[in-house]
């Protein structure tokens, strides 16, 4: 048994979670699951990474702390990764004091190696927002070629390098205004000396992909490597540098030091010895990472590691970039698609299936084309392999499989046969092999249930041994494809188990070797839908509404840029004053939806029961039913009346209200509170 430490790159605390990460994490994920289908000991590390001065001028945008700010964004991509079925072992943050404590122990060992040196850097510096300017925080004009609005390290145009110092007519993107040269003391770490190691161990080992040990046997290791720039002076959000007052650690610094700090803390929950797992070589450690962040990964994390006396990576599994329709992710085109925008309009497993039917281990770029995403999960998820299910498990839903597995013309051991192949192409990340073989297994199948037709058979009460027959081998081979893809769609396995009479979590590659015989086959519950053209379009329609640009702006550029002045105010004109007593007659409060039934007598009325914390519960009769699934409000918080006068109702009695917006019909916007709220808390 295998021991492994994998993760993911941690996601910057200044942004949503969106499809273009999910590449990333739902292809670790997946390499996760599939891990531990394998028998072997695995956990999955990640954390959000939360320094930096984009983090510190948004929060100072937002007037809060960045502090609360992060605490905020980590709650928020938690519950999109949950939404995702991405499962973490921990999620922590670069901000915790295991991960501070882990970033003096390396700088200890720099230090010691006397491999940290000063220097005088200029940079620009906005005297307006008091703060040093990163370079993309500067624009101007190319120093090359004269192209304007260029930024402060490469021209779009003539494709020159450069630093912002060199640009004309400089500007901070931040304030408006003029930046000035202003110069500080940076801590500079001489990289250079560890080149012999990192030509070893880029070059030799196989710890990456051919092609990225190309690119850096010729972009970076040929030549001298340049000393790196590893502290920022104040004002800067991040940890203060302990023998140097008035620097900070460069966020590039502390990131990657977060995979061991958040490890730290799943080993303190979970009585474990952390340097079990980051200094002893028994444990393979794996990093996923998208190209764009190579350089860190494969140059100074390694050399971090090594001075400091730490595994070294076994592995870092590189992915090209998400492009959707064959073009870059796009605000103004519907295409920068949140991770919540997507779960409010579609099943995970489809993007994960889709994901995984596309990744190969290669790092080209991967695209997700609308069309055939929609035709690959409709053609192999409803048709290939649910199909499956649903048309044999109800007929046998009374007998169970067949007390001896029966003939079937080797199909099954064919499909066993297969369990090291796929194995080994989940290991090696070509997820894509993975889905093609299955999917031949199940054309296979259902050739097997269309030639003897049980809805045929069903009909003939003397050929019921035959029906039970031939429902088991279809219920055999479709448990073997689905224990096959367990790690791309592991709640389709789980309720898949559930039918089975089995539980999913028992389920290992050997599990696909012994049939069931003379089990029990519970009832079918709906598995999955088919895949609407209706449903992308309105999420597509959503993120472009998100993303509407104001007035003179570029969309590409902002994403949290509203302008509601087009919007006509309700026909409704404002009300006649009230005072502040009367508003506080009206109890407010946050709730959340524990229970959402249709009411199937009423066209307008769901049913609902809020939780109001403390275990104090109202029933709700809502007139939302034209716009909400029951489905999509359960767990929901909500604003609610509280103290409403309970209203005895044809079905039963409503207890309170939950405010809404909207004209009604299809546009009802109920009203959430901010992740973080809870049930109970008073809205004031
Ligand atoms: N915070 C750094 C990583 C620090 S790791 C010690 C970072 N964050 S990120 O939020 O920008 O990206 C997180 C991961 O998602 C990266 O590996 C990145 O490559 C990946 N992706 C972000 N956008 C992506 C696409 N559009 N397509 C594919 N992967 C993408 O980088
Ligand atoms: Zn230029």
């Amino acid at each position: 048994m295998r021991k492994i430490l994998v993760t993911s790159a941690l996601p910057y605390a200044n942004g949503p979670i969106h499809i273009g990460h999910l590449v990333e994490y739902i292809q670790t994920d997946i390499w996760v699951r599939a891990q531990r289908l394998r028998g072997n000991r695995c956990i999955y590390i990640c954390a959000d990474d939360t320094h930096g001065t984009a983090i510190m001028i948004r929060a100072n945008k937002e007037g809060i702390t960045p502090e609360e700010l992060i605490a905020n964004v980590r709650e928020q991509h938690q519950a999109s990764f949950r939404g995702m079925d991405i499962e973490f072992d921990h999620y922590g943050s670069t901000n915790d004091a295991e991960s501070r404590e882990t970033c003096a122990e390396i700088w200890a060992a720099l230090r010691r190696e006397g491999l940290v040196h000063e220097k005088k850097i200029s940079q620009l510096f906005d005297t307006k927002e008091g703060t040093f300017l990163a370079d993309r925080f500067v624009k101007g004009t190319c120093p090359k070629c004269g192209a304007e609005d260029q930024y402060g390290d490469s021209c779009d145009k003539c494709g020159a390098t450069y630093t912002p110092a060199d640009l004309k007519n400089p500007v901070s993107t931040l304030s408006g205004t003029t930046p000035e040269l202003r110069d500080a003391e940076h801590l500079m770490v001489e990289i250079e000396r560890l080149r012999p190691f990192l030509t070893e161990w880029t070059q030799n080992g196989g710890h990456l992909q051919e092609e990225i040990a190309n690119y850096l046997a010729n972009f970076f290791l040929k030549d001298e490597l340049r000393d790196w720039d590893i502290s920022r002076p104040a004002p800067y959000f991040g940890f203060e540098i302990p023998d140097s007052p008035g620097n900070y650690w460069y966020v590039w610094f502390d990131a990657p030091i977060g995979y061991v700090g958040s490890t730290r803390v799943w080993c303190a929950k979970n009585g474990e010895n952390w340097e079990k797992w980051w200094k002893d070589p028994e444990t393979e450690i794996h990093h996923f990472i998208g190209k764009d962040i190579t350089y860190f990964h494969t140059l100074f994390w390694p050399a971090m590691l090594k001075v400091a006396g730490f595994n070294l990576p076994e592995k870092i599994h590189i992915h090209g970039m998400l492009t959707t329709n064959g073009e870059k992710m796009s605000k103004s085109k519907g295409t920068f698609i949140k991770a919540d925008t997507y779960l409010r309009h579609l099943d995970p497993a489809y993007l994960r299936y889709y994901f995984a039917s596309k990744l190969t281990g290669s790092v080209d770029d991967v695209d997700l084309n609308f069309t055939d995403i929609r035709d690959k999960v409709n053609a192999d998820l409803v048709g290939k392999l649910v199909n499956l299910a649903s048309r044999t498990a109800k007929f046998i839903r009374e007998q169970g499989t067949s007390a001896s597995y029966p003939e079937d013309g080797g199909l099954f051991a064919a499909g066993a046969a297969q369990a090291d192949e796929i194995a080994q192409a989940y290991e090696e990340c070509d997820f894509a092999k993975v889905t093609r073989l299955v999917m031949a297994l199940g054309d296979r199948a259902n050739k097997f249930v269309e030639e003897h037709a049980p809805w045929v058979l069903r009909k003939d009460p003397e050929r019921a041994q035959e029906l039970q027959d031939v429902c088991s081998v279809a219920l055999n081979l479709y448990r073997q494809m689905v224990i096959y893809l367990a790690p791309i769609l592991p709640k389709l396995a789980k309720q898949s188990a559930e039918l089975l009479n089995e539980n999913a979590a028992d389920w290992t590659f050997e599990s696909v070797k012994t049939p069931l015989a003379g089990t029990k086959v519970n009832e079918f519950t709906h598995l999955m839908t088919r895949m609407d053209e209706k449903a992308i379009e309105a999420m597509i329609e959503e993120t472009k509404i998100e993303n509407q640009p104001a007035e003179g702006q570029n969309a590409e550029e902002t994403g949290s840029q509203w302008d509601d002045s087009a919007q006509p105010l309700e026909d409704e004109p404002l009300d006649a004053l009230c005072t502040i007593d009367d508003f506080c007659k009206v109890d407010l409060r946050v709730a959340r939806i524990i229970m959402a039934e249709e009411v199937p007598e009423a066209r307008k009325l769901l049913h609902l029961t809020l939780s109001l914390g403390g275990g104090v519960t109202k029933n709700v009769f809502a007139g939302i039913k034209s716009a909400y699934k029951p489905e999509d409000l359960l767990g929901r918080l909500v604003v609610c009346v509280a103290n409403l006068q309970p209203r005895q109702m044809k079905f039963g009695l409503s207890e309170a209200m939950i405010c809404a917006a909207g004209p009604g019909g299809k546009d009802i916007f109920v009203l959430s509170p901010d992740s973080g709220a809870l049930p109970g808390q008073r809205i004031h």
